[in-house]
């Protein structure tokens, strides 16, 4: 009647796939409690870590959950508990951990008669109470885990994509906070042709470099001439990160989601612990306070 689950943090975008590439981080992440309840509803009952609101229409736990009860019909409730560790509006995913952590757990406990796709539709009701509007580069691997591909949103369609074995991705997140409404709000409307062509082949081609292991091609493909020129200026010392992060050997570098997190990746642990050194001495001479952790891409 009762499941404890841990929700991962992730990296949406990954350079060149605004809306639609995102990895799983498995060393980050809110841990949640869903509960069977006689009482019909859906009841926030606990939040620790962060402030967050409790009325269920307002919390994007509570609204992906909503939209899961909604496509039900039981005579009973659920109760969510949920243990923050990922700070909103840090660029890992907070919203997306929530609003999937719910509906994964009340599956669980239901016997599961919803896919990870479904699962996907329902979670992506609550993220679009926070970034205000509907996309899914975080939920789906917060789901399906390693590195996926949205293919469509509607309907909800998202490709699994194998990642290799020896990559790492180095996170820095910078205590500031960077909400997506506004990170999305300076975005162009339009791109210009030639940047497109640019980015399309960069997707293409680090798609295929995860399918043939290819750590050469990855490091070709990791670049974003849309999205970074314009978000990179709400990210204090950006560029020194960037140079700091492929100076040590990170095959690329970019902001994690809407920011301010980076991330970098890097071919095997050595290099990204040197990385996670270079990045880390930029930032100290700062003065703004930081996380930085290293995690495996399964
Ligand atoms: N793709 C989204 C964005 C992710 O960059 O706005 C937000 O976490």
């Amino acid at each position: 009647n009762e499941i404890k689950i841990f929700s991962p943090a992730t990296v949406a975008n990954v350079s060149c796939g605004f809306d639609v590439l995102g990895f799983c981080l498995d060393s980050v992440g809110d841990d949640m409690v869903i509960r069977k309840t006689d009482k019909k509803g859906i009841f926030i009952t606990k939040i620790e870590g962060f402030d967050l609101p409790f009325e269920t229409e307002l919390n994007v736990a509570g609204v992906s959950a909503l939209a899961m009860y909604n496509a039900i019909d039981v005579d009973f409730g659920f109760e969510i508990e949920i243990y923050k560790n990922i700070k909103p509006g840090s660029g890992i995913g907070s919203s997306a951990a929530s609003a999937v952590g719910s509906v994964f757990g009340m599956n669980e406990l239901l016997g599961r008669p919803f896919n990870k796709t479904q699962l996907t539709a329902f979670a992506i009701k609550g993220e679009a109470i926070a970034s205000k509007c509907e996309h899914a580069d975080n939920l789906a691997p917060a789901l399906f885990g390693g590195f996926t591909l949205v293919k469509s949103i509607n309907p909800v369609q998202i490709l699994e994509i194998p990642s290799p074995t020896d990559l790492y991705a180095t996170i820095i997140h910078p205590q500031i906070e960077i909400k997506t409404s506004e990170s999305r709000a300076v975005l162009p409307k339009e791109v210009a042709l030639a940047d497109a062509i640019t980015q399309w082949s960069n997707v293409g081609s680090l798609i295929h470099a995860l399918h043939t292991n290819d750590y050469n091609l990855l490091k070709d493909s990791l670049h974003d001439v849309i999205v970074e020129p314009h978000r990179s200026k709400l990210i204090p010392h950006y560029d020194d990160v960037k140079k700091a992060s492929l100076k040590a050997g990170s095959l690329g570098c970019g902001i994690s989601g809407s920011g301010p997190s980076i991330f970098s990746l890097s071919q095997g642990l050595e290099v990204a612990n040197k990385v996670k050194e270079a990045i880390k001495l930029v930032y100290a001479e700062t003065g703004i306070a930081f996380d930085i952790h290293v995690s495996k891409i399964n």
